[in-house]
C-alpha cells in the first residue's frame, strides 16, 4: 500500500467527468482501493474519490469512525461505493460546513439534500442500497461530486461562510491537512 499524491483545486483532473467501472475484483483495484484507504487514513479524511489522486473512475471511499477531523458526527459505515446513483428522498435542503482533502486549509457552507437514497455497487460488483440521511448523506454528496468534477467550492452560496480553518475554527488548529 501506498500514500498517494492528493491533487489540488486548480488541477484540471478534479474537474473531469469519471469514467464507470466495468472490471471488478481485479488486482489493479485491489491495490488502488488499498492505497485510497491508506492515503485517506494518513489524513485524517472522512472520503476520498479517485479522481483525487488522479485516477478517472467512478469510485469512492468513505468512513468517520473514531474520525479526529469530526469528532461530533455521527459514524458512517467504511464504504467502497463504485459507479454510484443518488436521488433525493425530499425537497429539504441542509447546511453545513464542509472541508476537502483537495481543498486543504479551506472551510465553507455548503447546501446539500438531507435525506436521499444512493445504488452503486462495491469492489466485488455486489449491491449497495441505502437510504441516509444528514452526515451520510452530506459525506456521499460531497464524494460523488468529485465524480463529475465538482469540488464543494464550487456549491458555495455564501461566501461570508468560507475561509480558513485556522481562523474560523481555532480550535482545530493544527489539523492543516483539511
Ligand atoms: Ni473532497
Amino acid at each position: 500500500m501506498t500514500v498517494r499524491e492528493i491533487l489540488k483545486m486548480g488541477d484540471p483532473r478534479l474537474l473531469r467527468i469519471a469514467e464507470p467501472v466495468t472490471e471488478f475484483d481485479t488486482p489493479a483495484m485491489r491495490r488502488l482501493i488499498a492505497d485510497m484507504f491508506e492515503t485517506m487514513h494518513a489524513v485524517n479524511g472522512a472520503g476520498l474519490a479517485a479522481p483525487q489522486i488522479g485516477v478517472n473512475l467512478q469510485l469512492v471511499i468513505y468512513g468517520s469512525r473514531n474520525n479526529a477531523r469530526y469528532p461530533e458526527a455521527p459514524e458512517v459505515p467504511e464504504t467502497i461505493l463504485i459507479n454510484p446513483v443518488l436521488t433525493p428522498l425530499s425537497d429539504e435542503v441542509v447546511e453545513n460546513w464542509e472541508g476537502c482533502l483537495s481543498v486543504p486549509g479551506l472551510r465553507g457552507v455548503v447546501p446539500r439534500w438531507h435525506a436521499l437514497h444512493y445504488e452503486g455497487v462495491d469492489q466485488f460488483g455486489a449491491v449497495i442500497s441505502r437510504d441516509v440521511d444528514g452526515f451520510h448523506a452530506r459525506v456521499v454528496q460531497h464524494e460523488c461530486d468529485h465524480l463529475i468534477g465538482v469540488l464543494y467550492p464550487m456549491r458555495v452560496t455564501d461566501f461570508s461562510r468560507f475561509g480558513y480553518t485556522s481562523v474560523l475554527f481555532p480550535e482545530l488548529e493544527g489539523d492543516e491537512d483539511d
